[in-house]
């Protein structure tokens, strides 16, 4: 059949162009999804074997001065507590995280102009001087690229921005006028530039997404080729414009996770927190479909329940600690194992490798 053919050309040329993927996306069925999960898996253990990469997530501050329709945290929602940990509280939660094993820590939050870049970079290089064999991953939306090569200066390794959607309409249907995918993307080519670990990425199910945007999605990342992928289905916040949109499916979740590991064997590839909220055991179920990194949370208690992107989101009353036991019980459960690393991206060696031919050449 039509779509086995599909399922046989991206196994083996590990492309497909964008009327083979709305189809595929479109038209996969349940046993079809199931043998693109088998081949993603045995793509994903040849690469990783069976450890997955922890990062521990810091959502330092909630004040964005955006207003993304599909966000909790957006500008215009008032009913959200708006919050913003200091240096120290970042700190506390980074040694929190490294007795647990936690060697990446994930500073997120809103564009927030109240915690300014500055204090960011001193964060990052005391956080880079104490806890010299951690990375660093930063994911605070759009900056100047200046801006971004301070960070990378003050030692940031990683940096994630999501580009939400490759196509121009779906990108207008998402966001305010003030927001473009075109500055979306600049930031991205910007941060590869720079020499960041980049990761890209979308939700699924997002109003107005169809397998059309979806194959535009996949073939924005083959052009990108990012270290990193962020996937999780889309969940509606009950205090937004899209409160009354239906939720991403996990299943198609699922199915693009799969493609992605596909197209991208070696991209880090995390099983979502939203994957997690969407199903009890969508986070094993993502890794069962080629993901290989987890980003439990280590934010203060206090200030988890008002990190809300969407409605019911996991982890918002367990203690750092619970979540670790909680999630490695889970790894276990399936067969996995927490790797105490800091998880670089493959790719790294390569892009270091060709950059010394580069100087080499130079010279
Ligand atoms: N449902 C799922 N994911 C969301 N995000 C923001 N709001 C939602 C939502 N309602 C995702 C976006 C963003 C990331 C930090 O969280 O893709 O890039
Ligand atoms: Fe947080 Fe299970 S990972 S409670």
């Amino acid at each position: 059949m039509y779509i086995d053919t599909l399922i046989q050309q991206l196994c083996s040329t590990r492309r497909l162009d964008q009327t083979q993927w709305a189809a595929l996306l479109r038209d996969a069925g349940a046993q079809d999804a199931e043998r693109l999960a088998q081949a993603a898996r045995a793509e994903a253990i040849a690469q990783f074997g069976k450890k997955i990469y922890i990062r521990g997530l810091i959502e330092f501050t909630n004040y964005c001065r955006n207003d993304c329709y599909y966000c909790g945290i957006r500008r215009s929602n008032v009913k959200a507590q708006r919050y913003r940990l200091a240096p120290e509280d970042i700190l506390a939660c980074c040694a929190e995280g490294y007795a647990l094993g936690f060697r990446t820590f994930v500073l997120q939050g809103g564009e927030d102009a109240g915690f300014s870049d500055d204090l960011l970079c001193r964060t990052v290089e005391t956080i880079k001087k104490r806890w010299s064999d951690c990375a660093v991953t930063l994911s605070v939306g759009e900056r100047d690229r200046c801006v971004y090569q301070s960070f990378f200066e003050a030692g940031a390794d990683r940096y994630l921005l999501r580009h939400e959607t490759a196509d121009e309409a779906h990108y207008r249907r998402l966001h305010p006028a003030a927001l473009s995918l075109t500055r979306r993307k600049e930031c991205l080519w910007a941060l590869k530039e720079i020499g960041f670990q980049v990761g890209a990425g979308f939700m699924v199910g997002s109003p107005g997404q169809t397998a059309e945007t979806l194959a535009e999605d996949l073939l924005f990342l083959q052009q990108l080729q990012p270290h990193m992928v962020g996937i999780g289905p889309f969940l509606p916040h009950k205090d937004t414009p899209f409160a009354q949109e239906s939720s991403g499916s996990t299943e198609q979740t699922l199915l693009l996770l799969s493609c992605v590991r596909l197209m991208l064997p070696q991209v880090l590839l995390p099983a979502t927190t939203a994957l997690g909220t969407a199903a009890v055991d969508g986070r094993e179920r993502g890794i069962l479909a080629g993901a290989n990194v987890v980003m439990p949370n280590l934010s203060p208690l206090s200030v988890r329940k008002k990190y809300m992107l969407y409605d019911n989101k996991i982890c918002t009353s367990d203690e750092s600690a619970q979540c670790r036991s909680c999630l490695q019980r889970r790894l276990a459960s399936i067969g996995y194992e927490w790797a105490v690393d800091r998880g670089d991206s493959p790719l790294l060696g390569t892009l270091h490798a060709s950059a010394g031919i580069v100087t080499e050449q130079n010279g």
